[in-house]
């Protein structure tokens, strides 16, 4: 007789039904995976071996064969453990024949028969959900499959020996409940930086709209002590939001002790990271560092600093959103909907801006131009605000502390981010809640320019050159601009300041 048990392999962040189907026949004693297991799964025959042992089972004497169906679906990770020891203490009657009917079974086991934690529980407790199913998971992931609904059934063990005693109906496990985590504070504030009015501008208007943002300035200028801070300035993640996020956290395994949090990731990798950690995949498919960082800030400190393929890896992700990892025998795709923040220096030494600095490798400029070149056009293309950064003087920093901090800057964000959802839903397109993520035609619609507004731009994209992509970040910046003075109409002014953060980009691009 066959055993089966219904588990899931990932697929990006969706979790396909995978059967276990576990047959104990007569024959020669074997135990044997089939069905493309990976490495971790074919391990699995050891640590359920032992598993067993230690709560007081052992194995028939028989030939055991395990398959996981669909054959031809890869199965990644060591949540099969699970699945594979209950269909076998199902199959040899240590707990009733029937017990696994309607569930979803994931967990790690360690040798002495507890159950570990693993990655993806979320979304495959919304999958097992939308099956009409039930979740059996450890104890540890309990909080987070509580998430996937209010009704359905969880049970959440800590051991097999918890297991088996639930089945018989000796201790019946409760269900959990779904845990949040509290934002702690980082207790970093706007406050902290005196001076570098524009650059706080800057900062607050890319929050508002979610654009992209490219700091150059000398070291020592406070870049990166601005970008630290924008965590501070952004809204909570809406519930929706919230559930996607934490799915994509959840795959990665990320999720701490099973409580979901609505602060906004802020990922800043290394600049060492290389293209699998930054974009996703490699040996495991994993999300990437661009994945982790959906629905919130990617910062790259040292921007030139990243190898040249892994920064050009980011222009498709940044244009549509999410990434496609493309390997031997699977495609995942996942989501990848982050601000770019970057900070970088204007030259190798960091100083060629400066009046009077000479740099000995060369004319400054040269310096400046070697170092901006690391950086291909097409990726500048797609950053709406480079502004410079100077270098704060001893002046500045002998002020008061500055009267505005996060708090205040938080809420003109926040009432700006209501204005455009508000705005979107009402043209029919809720899942659009920022400025930064229109596209063509309809941001052409919702920032045209009053007249004045028109001729300057016109003007503008002559002298500038702007490409097509250029002309339409510029609308895109004023649009932000006109939502955070409360204005429904693009006007002059906001055409103007939108069009003072594109110099810096065309300062670069002449390098690139
Ligand atoms: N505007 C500022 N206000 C207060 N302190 C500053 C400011 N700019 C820089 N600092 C000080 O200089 C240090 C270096 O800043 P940092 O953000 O690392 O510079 P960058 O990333 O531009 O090289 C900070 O830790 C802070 O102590
Ligand atoms: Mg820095």
């Amino acid at each position: 007789m066959v055993q089966r048990v219904g588990t899931v392999a990932f697929e990006g962040i969706e979790a396909r039904s995978v059967d276990v189907q576990v047959q104990v026949a007569p024959g020669l004693p074997a135990f044997n995976v089939v069905g493309l297991p990976d490495k971790a799964v074919s391990e699995a025959r050891e640590r359920v071996r032992a598993a067993l042992i230690a709560s007081g089972l052992a194995l028939p004497a028989r030939r055991i064969t395990v398959n996981l169906a669909p054959a031809d679906l890869p199965k990644e990770g060591s949540h099969y453990d699970l699945p594979i020891a209950l269909g076998l203490m199902a199959a040899i009657g240590a707990i009733p024949h029937d017990a696994l009917d309607g569930y979803t079974v994931l967990g790690e086991l360690g040798l002495d028969g507890t159950i570990a934690a693993v990655a993806g529980v979320l979304p495959a407790a919304i999958a097992a959900n939308g099956r009409g199913e039930g979740m059996i998971c450890p104890a540890a992931c309990g909080p987070e499959a509580a998430w996937a609904s209010p009704e359905m059934e969880i049970v959440a063990a800590a051991s097999l020996i918890q297991l088996a005693n639930h089945f018989k109906g000796t201790q019946v496990l409760s269900r959990p409940q779904p845990k949040v985590r509290e934002i702690a504070g980082t207790g970093l504030d706007l406050k902290d930086i005196k001076g570098q009015e524009s650059a706080k501008r800057a900062l607050e208007i890319a929050a508002a709209g979610g654009h992209n943002l490219l700091m150059v300035g000398p070291p020592g200028a406070g870049k990166s002590m601005l970008a630290a801070r924008l965590p501070s300035i952004l809204p909570p993640l809406l519930p929706d939001e919230l559930l996607e996020v934490s799915m994509i956290a959840s795959v990665a395994g990320e999720i701490e002790g099973g409580a979901l949090t609505n602060a906004r990731p802020f990922r800043s990798p290394h600049h060492s990271a290389s293209m699998p950690a930054l974009v996703g995949g490699g040996l495991k498919a994993r999300p990437g560092e661009i994945s982790l960082a959906h629905g919130g800030v990617l910062f790259l400190d040292e921007f030139p600093e990243f190898e040249p393929r892994v920064l050009d890896s980011l222009r498709q992700p940044l244009e549509t959103g999410e990434v496609a990892i493309v390997r031997a025998n699977h495609r995942a795709t996942y989501p990848a909907r982050f601000m770019l923040v970057a900070a970088m220096n204007p030259c190798r030494c960091g100083h060629a801006a400066e009046p009077d600095y000479v740099c000995k490798r060369g004319a400054n400029t040269r310096c400046m131009a070697d170092y901006q070149a690391r950086l291909s056009g097409p990726l500048i293309d797609r950053i709406d605000l480079v502004i410079d950064v100077p270098a704060v003087t001893c002046a500045d920093l002998l002020l008061p502390p500055p009267a505005e901090g996060s708090r205040e800057v938080a809420a003109r964000v926040a009432l700006a981010r209501d204005r455009q959802a508000a705005r979107y839903a009402g043209l029919g397109m809720p899942q659009v809640r920022t400025n930064a993520q229109v596209q063509g035609a309809r941001l052409e619609d919702v920032a045209r320019p009053d007249g004045s507004g028109l001729t300057l731009l016109r003007d503008a994209a002559q002298s500038m050159r702007l490409s097509a992509r250029g002309y339409h970040r510029v609308l895109r910046v004023a649009r932000t601009l006109a939502d955070l003075d409360g204005a429904d109409k693009v006007a002059r002014i906001h055409i103007a300041e939108a069009l003072s953060y594109r110099t810096g980009v065309d300062d670069l691009r002449r390098a690139a």
